[in-house]
């Protein structure tokens, strides 16, 4: 027999997934991998686009995923905000903090990966999974990635792997 549902509920672990998105790709994404992250019952799954998450939500995750555009060259406007916003209060906080990041693009992608795996090191994150980017329109196979992806995080936290 399991664990009463109070005690499932308390210890379960959260995964916070961050995007932006000015024109709906991202966010498509990033509800791919919420949902495919949510397939895991022990987990908890918060999906926040970065203009509204803050210093808390980042604090009170086990785990997170960051989805960015690439925007001339390099990430979101609103996504290095997010990291401006919290850096000093959180990078001794989160050090080892699994993460794992995914890019959409229109031709490219690998200038904003590139940004913030940087900014990633920063905080002394730890990289659990390849990071992915997606060029031109997502197609099936892209949304079904992106939920193997999210799928993958949430398994390897509830497992204790990560
Ligand atoms: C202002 C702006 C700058 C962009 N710069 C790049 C770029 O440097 N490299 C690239 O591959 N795509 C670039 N794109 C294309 C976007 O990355 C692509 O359309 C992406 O899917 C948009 O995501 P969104 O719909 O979630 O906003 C740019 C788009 C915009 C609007």
């Amino acid at each position: 027999m399991g664990l009463p549902v109070s005690e499932r509920v308390a210890r379960r672990k959260k995964i916070l997934v961050l995007y932006h998105s000015q024109s709906g790709t991202m966010a498509r994404l990033a509800h791919c991998f919420a949902q495919g992250a949510a397939r895991e019952e022990e987990v908890a799954v918060s999906l926040k686009q970065a203009r509204e998450a803050g210093l808390d939500d980042l604090l009170g995750c086990d785990a997170i995923a960051v989805g960015s555009p690439e925007y001339f060259g390099t990430m979101a406007g609103m996504i290095k905000d997010f990291f401006d916003r919290t850096f000093e209060a959180a990078r001794d906080k989160t050090v080892g903090l699994p993460f794992v990041l995914f890019v959409c693009a229109g031709n490219d992608g690998r200038g904003a990966l590139a940004q913030m795996e940087r900014l990633a090191a920063g905080y002394k994150w730890r990289k659990v999974q390849e990071h992915a980017r997606v060029v031109g329109p997502p197609t099936a196979q892209d949304c079904a990635a992106m939920e193997e992806l999210g799928q993958t995080l949430a398994a390897g936290l509830a497992f204790g792997i990560f």
